[in-house]
C-alpha cells in the first residue's frame, strides 16, 4: 500500500508535537482478546532541532505512519528515532524504518535492544538509555524511565518536560480505532470501557508492575499535561484520571459483584446457573449470568476486573470440562485476577468430574470458596437448585464481610 500526505494527515498534539500513526479499523484478535472496536498504533513526531520519531507502527502500517509523518516533514530529515516498546505491534516496522531514513540513532532500553536483535537483528543499531537520562534534542529534550513489565520486559517511557508530555508506550492505552485522536472527544462510557477491557486482559497480571509505573508518574504528576500512549486516544484534558483509573484496577480493590459464568449441553447447568443467580441476589450482592456460548473470554475477563465474585459451571463431557469453558477459564486464570470469593458447580451423567475439576482450578486461583462444588446427575433435582441457591447466597454474603 502508498499512501498520500495529502490525504493521511499528522494530528498536532502540541507545540511540535504530533501524532503520526496509523488506524487499524479492522483488526479483532490480540493474542486472545477480542478487540471489538479495532484499534490505533500511534507513533508521535517530536519537531526538536533532532527531529525524533517515537516508536513504530504494526507490520503493514508503514506506508500509513510515513504518509502522516510526510504531511510535516520529509521523513528523511529524521535524526533520532526512540523504541519504547518492542513487541511488534510497536517495531514491526522499525526495521524498514532505520533502512529507509538512516537516522543518526535508535534509543532503546537494554531489554529493548536484546529484544529487537532477536526479532529483526537490529541490536547493532541500537543505543541503549537507562533510567532517568536525558537526551538533549535542541530546543527539547526527553527523558527515559524504565516501566519493566508493564508491558514486557524492554518497556520503557520517555518524558518531554519542555510540553509535559509522557510518552507511555502500553501504558494507560486501550485498543479503540477512532476519527478522534484525543479522549476528551470520544464517548464518554466507551473510553471507560475500553481502557478497563484493555487493563483486564492485557495489565491485570502484572499490575505489581503497574503499581510500580503508576508511582513514577505519580511523582511527576504536577508535570504532566499529556499523556501519548501506544494505543488509542490522547489524555490531554484530564490525564490523571487514567492514572487513577489504573491505580484502582492495579489495587484490585472489587465490589458486591458476581460473574456466574456457565456452559451448558441440554440445559441442565443452565439452570443450576439461574438457581444460583437468584441465590447472589438474595445474598444481596449483584450478579452478571454469562453464557460461555454467547460471550468472549475477553469480556468475562472485562466483567471480572471490578466483580467480587466469580461463580463458574459447566457440564461434564467426556470426563472433562466443557471445552468453551476450559478455554476461559485457562484464560481467566492467566490473567492472575486476586480477591475473588467463588464456586463451582455443574451437571453430568455418569461420571460427574466437570465440577470437581472447576473447583480445584478456583482453588488454584486462591479463590475463597465458601460452599460448593454443587453436581446434579442429569437434571437438577429441587435439592440441587437449592444447594446452587445456597452456593450463590453463601458467595454474596461472603462478600459483605
Ligand atoms: Fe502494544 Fe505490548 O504492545
Amino acid at each position: 500500500m502508498s499512501c498520500n500526505s495529502e490525504v493521511f494527515s499528522a494530528v498536532k498534539v502540541a507545540d511540535k508535537i504530533y501524532w503520526v500513526g496509523a488506524v487499524d479499523w479492522s483488526v479483532r484478535e490480540f493474542h486472545g482478546y477480542e478487540t471489538t472496536r479495532g484499534t490505533t498504533y500511534n507513533a508521535y513526531l517530536i519537531l526538536a532541532d533532532k527531529i525524533t520519531l517515537v516508536d513504530t507502527v504494526k507490520s503493514g502500517f508503514r506506508d500509513e505512519m510515513f504518509a502522516r509523518i510526510a504531511s510535516v516533514i520529509d521523513p528523511q530529515k529524521i535524526d533520532v528515532i526512540i523504541s519504547n516498546h518492542a513487541e511488534p505491534d510497536h517495531s514491526g516496522e522499525l526495521a524498514a524504518t532505520i533502512h529507509c531514513i538512516q537516522p543518526d540513532v535508535t534509543y532503546a532500553s537494554a531489554a529493548g535492544q536484546k529484544t529487537l536483535d532477536l526479532y529483526y537483528g537490529i541490536g547493532d543499531k541500537i543505543t541503549v538509555v537507562k533510567e532517568g537520562q536525558v537526551v538533549d534534542l535542541g530546543g527539547l529534550s526527553v527523558v527515559f524511565a524504565d516501566t519493566k513489565m508493564c508491558h514486557w520486559p524492554d518497556s520503557m517511557v520517555s518524558y518531554c518536560p519542555e510540553r509535559k508530555i509522557l510518552f507511555s508506550q502500553d501504558g494507560f492505552g486501550m485498543h479503540l480505532a477512532s476519527a478522534e485522536r484525543f479522549a476528551d472527544e470520544v464517548d464518554q462510557g466507551v473510553l471507560r470501557y475500553e481502557a478497563a477491557k484493555y487493563y483486564a486482559n492485557i495489565l491485570l497480571p502484572l499490575s505489581g508492575f503497574v503499581q510500580k509505573t503508576v508511582q513514577k508518574v505519580t511523582d511527576l504528576k504536577l508535570d504532566i499535561d499529556i499523556i501519548c500512549p501506544d494505543h488509542g486516544p490522547i489524555w490531554r484534558k484530564d490525564p490523571m484520571q487514567i492514572i487513577q483509573w489504573y491505580s484502582q484496577w492495579a489495587d484490585q480493590k472489587r465490589n458486591r459483584k458476581v460473574v456466574v459464568l456457565y456452559d451448558t449441553m441440554w440445559k441442565s447447568t443452565e439452570k443450576m446457573a439461574k438457581a444460583v443467580v437468584e441465590g447472589v441476589i438474595a445474598g444481596g450482592a449483584k450478579p452478571t449470568l454469562m453464557s460461555a456460548q454467547a460471550v468472549h473470554r475477553s469480556d468475562v475477563a472485562t466483567r471480572l476486573l471490578e466483580s467480587g465474585g466469580f461463580i463458574i459451571g459447566a457440564s461434564t463431557l467426556n470426563n472433562e470440562i466443557l471445552p468453551r469453558m476450559a478455554d476461559m477459564i485457562t484464560y481467566v486464570k492467566g490473567l492472575r485476577p486476586k480477591g475473588l470469593v467463588g464456586g463451582a458447580f455443574g451437571s453430568y451423567g455418569w461420571s460427574g468430574e466437570s465440577p470437581t475439576k472447576l473447583n480445584a482450578i478456583l482453588e488454584e486461583m486462591g479463590v475463597s470458596i465458601p460452599a460448593g462444588p454443587v453436581k446434579a446427575k442429569y437434571a437438577p433435582s429441587d435439592e440441587a437448585l437449592q444447594e446452587c441457591f445456597s452456593l450463590g447466597k453463601a458467595v454474596a454474603e461472603k462478600l459483605n464481610e
